[in-house]
């Protein structure tokens, strides 16, 4: 990636219902005016190419909420829109997240003539009583057609399962996966459930009504999700995400090597070099609040981002820790060190190394297979 290189995110925050383990900045909205939403985007990377300068977008990635509920014209105005102000590579890989719902499948072929050429489809399960429980509003059947349709139209699909569910066993599981690999074309998130705060399942769990699986017993689901991957030539290349090799996903891969991103849309964030400097920014998320923020017909004018703040050298640092060694190629010691100004204590690093959950190989440093279910402790170990 050249100096000038960037990704752009885009977020759109609307779903049909709210998902009850979801915390991500989404809203159920009976009505949406999308030309006025389609003015907005334009106008924020209007803002963005002005305050930031000539970059080539080399990956858009329409991320939310959903997406799918986006108009065709929609996307392909932002699309447009970055390749006049940035210029697009011409390769770039421009991914969509799409719900599989039967309504929303039938927008595929308008995304594709945008000029999206990666869906990424948010199955969840292939089990209806599952899908109930998880509050989806679609069926397992409409989920496989979305997937085979996908396929048929994009050079790239991708699609996400939530695994580690209440009573989920370890047979469910490799049974599951199994049929999801059978589906899947070359990558696959496969993502265990969290129970975030201030969500319906948080509730329940608090209650004692919902429980994931002990600590051991999800070990033994991953270790699964793992073998029966890896045996299918899909290879972990991050915590949750699998793919055969070239077929990862190149918008996600500059988030965890920490390089740059612009964020559009309610809620996103960036990450941008200005010379020297990082700034990392923020739109507002309130999808109202964002609209306001972003009017170009107001006396006022637009305020833009609700942040647009100064990383520290050891925000960065601590920030590329916390993403590369997600990943199955880890982090540069000298990157690091390149951008907090220090490098990492070798001796903690070392007797990590002896128990078997790290891995030095020159300038590279890898958590090992059975060290990512400690991923947290060991990160919280080295960054300490
Ligand atoms: C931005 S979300 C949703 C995309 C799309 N709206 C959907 O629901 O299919 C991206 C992915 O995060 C995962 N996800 C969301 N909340 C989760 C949670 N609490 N635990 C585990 N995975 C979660 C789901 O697999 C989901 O497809
Ligand atoms: S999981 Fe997806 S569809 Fe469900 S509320 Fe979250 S973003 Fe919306």
């Amino acid at each position: 990636m050249s100096k000038q290189d960037v990704a752009l995110y885009a977020h759109w925050p609307f779903c049909l219902a709210k998902c009850p383990y979801c915390d991500f900045n989404s809203h159920v909205s009976s009505s949406v005016d999308h030309a006025v939403w389609r003015d907005r985007f334009g106008a924020e990377l209007l803002r963005v190419a002005d305050e930031i300068g000539k970059r080539r977008v080399t990956t858009i990635f329409f991320g939310g909420g959903t997406p799918s509920l986006m108009e065709p014209e929609t996307v392909a105005s932002v699309i447009d829109m970055a390749d006049q102000l940035f210029g697009l590579s011409p390769d770039a890989e421009i991914t969509l997240e799409a719900n599989p719902t039967s309504a929303e499948s039938k927008n595929f072929q308008g995304y594709r003539t945008a000029g999206v050429n990666r869906l990424s489809l948010g199955v969840q399960s292939l089990i209806d009583d599952e899908l109930k429980k998880l509050g989806r509003m679609h069926t397992a059947r409409e989920a496989i057609e979305a997937v085979e349709l996908a396929q048929r139209i994009f050079s790239r699909t991708s699609f996400d399962l939530i695994y580690a569910r209440p009573q989920q066993s370890l047979a469910d599981w490799t049974e599951e996966l199994a049929q999801a690999i059978h589906l899947a074309t070359d990558h696959l998130s496969l993502y265990q459930l969290t129970i975030e705060p201030d969500t319906p399942f948080f509730e329940l769990a608090k209650k004692g009504s919902l429980r994931t699986p002990e600590e051991n017993a999800a070990a033994d689901l991953y270790e699964a999700t793992e073998d029966l991957c890896g045996a299918a030539g899909l290879l972990g290349y991050e915590i949750s995400n699998y793919a055969a090799p070239g077929a990862e996903s190149r918008h996600n891969l500059i988030y965890w090597r920490g390089q740059e991103y612009i964020g559009i849309g309610p809620g996103a964030h960036g990450r941008l070099r200005q010379g020297e400097r990082w700034v990392a920014t923020k739109s507002f998320s309130d999808p109202m609040t964002w609209l306001a923020a972003n009017d170009l017909h107001t006396d006022s004018g637009p305020i833009g981002f609700e942040h647009w703040d100064d990383v520290s050298p050891e925000e960065r640092a601590e920030e590329y820790l916390l993403m590369a060694l997600r990943l199955e190629e880890g982090l540069s010691l000298a990157e690091h060190a390149k951008l907090g100004g220090r490098g990492l204590d070798l001796a903690r690093i070392a007797d990590l190394a002896a128990a078997d959950l790290v891995e030095l190989q020159g300038d590279r440093l890898r958590v090992k297979r059975q060290g990512r279910l400690l991923l947290n402790r060991i990160i919280a170990e080295i960054a300490a």
